[in-house]
């Protein structure tokens, strides 16, 4: 009997790659903590982490987490400032968020155990195509390709994809392809293909190590063009709109031994997260000086802190900093006076602000 083919290549050469592709991750595979079992717990906690995080800044993160809220049932009983402290300097706090709200749902709807089916995953906040697929696969087994940005990438290059890869019809093509491919070890093939991405067909401006590349003999682009100009042209893109841009004075101000913050409001950026209190624009020390009497506070000293800038996924903040030297008195409401300790332990405050915090590490109060 003939087989039909599904695709282009036939099938004795989709077994090739696969093979290819799973012996090279057996001898490459980059030892991670979230590797050590395949528990689903662990799974979705480190994808959770890993989504617009690299693997180097997860690390640390992933295992004060699990040592902390050791399993679902720890993270749906954990408050909110819990989660949020563990989370402190990860950013997109709203992952923490839906992750321990999802956490509950599985304690009250699923009898604490993630459910292996990918629809019902999806029913859970903050899990979508990718981190369903990714923990269906890894923890259950299930052949679902997790396409995130590494797998476009290698998807554009392998296959010759010359279309505009940021577009559903290409992430499709995308599981297509690998869902072909994917005829055994279902989680393994979607690590092997997250390690690829990272550290062989890379993005640029790194270009992509076609020499050490398990699929170069399966390659499309590189059989186009062996020099492997045209692979580290791939995927197409077209720009993204430029990020906006905001001004902000951010005002340290100095009680005695305590510094004030305020929480941010419970939704949009950062919410519910702790800030050093800032104003829109950029200030004259002058102008700072008025301010802070507007507040209801007795400003004795303000010297500048340096600017810094943070760059989020759709504005950019540009901060100019004050330090500012308080005469005692009460604390207007809305402002929380903190003590050195309590910022380490008690009050999360997102890494927008990390120039300023390391400031106040420096700084001896008398
Ligand atoms: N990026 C996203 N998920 C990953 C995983 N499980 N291992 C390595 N890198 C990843």
């Amino acid at each position: 009997m003939i087989r039909r083919e599904l695709s282009g290549s036939p099938a004795a050469e989709r077994r090739a790659q696969t093979r290819a592709l799973l012996s090279w991750y057996d001898s490459h595979r980059r030892e991670l903590p979230w590797r050590e079992d395949s528990s689903p717990y662990h799974v979705w906690l480190s994808e959770i982490m890993l989504q617009q995080t690299r693997v180097e800044a997860v690390v640390g993160y992933y295992r004060r987490f699990i040592a902390a809220l050791p399993d679902i049932a720890s993270l749906a009983a954990a408050d909110e400032e819990t989660v949020l402290k563990l989370w402190e300097g990860l950013g997109y706090y709203s992952r923490a968020r839906s992750l321990q709200r999802a956490a509950v749902m599985v304690m009250e709807q699923y009898r604490g155990k993630l459910p292996p089916d990918p629809a019902e995953l999806r029913k859970l906040p903050g899990i979508g195509e990718y981190t369903s697929a990714a923990i269906a696969s890894i923890s259950f087994g299930a052949a679902e390709p997790a396409v995130d940005g590494n797998l476009l990438r290698i998807y554009a290059r392998a296959a010759l994809y010359r279309e505009n890869i940021r577009t559903p019809a290409a992430a499709s093509a995308a599981r297509a392809y690998f869902k072909e491919r994917m005829t055994s070890r279902p989680g393994d093939f979607n690590q092997a293909l997250m390690d690829l991405g990272a550290t062989v067909c890379t993005p640029p401006p790194r270009r992509p190590d076609c020499a050490s590349c398990p699929w170069s003999a399966h390659c499309a682009s590189l059989r186009e063009d062996p020099s492997g100009e045209t692979a580290a042209e791939l995927p197409v893109m077209p720009d993204k709109k430029a990020r906006r841009k905001e001004h902000l004075t951010v005002l340290m101000l100095y009680m005695g031994n305590r510094i004030l913050l305020r929480k941010r409001p419970p939704k949009g950026l950062l919410a519910g997260l702790y800030e050093f209190p800032n104003l829109p624009g950029e200030l004259s020390g002058e102008e700072v000086t008025e301010a802070v009497r507007s507040m209801g506070l007795s400003p004795l000293r303000v010297r500048g802190a340096g600017s810094a800038r943070h760059i989020f996924t759709h504005k950019e903040w540009e901060m100019s900093g004050y330090e500012i030297l308080l005469a005692d008195g009460p604390v207007p409401a809305g402002l929380i006076a903190a003590g050195r300790e309590e910022l380490g332990e008690r009050y999360a405050i997102p890494s927008a602000f990390a120039r300023y915090v390391e400031k106040l590490s420096s700084i001896v109060v008398e």
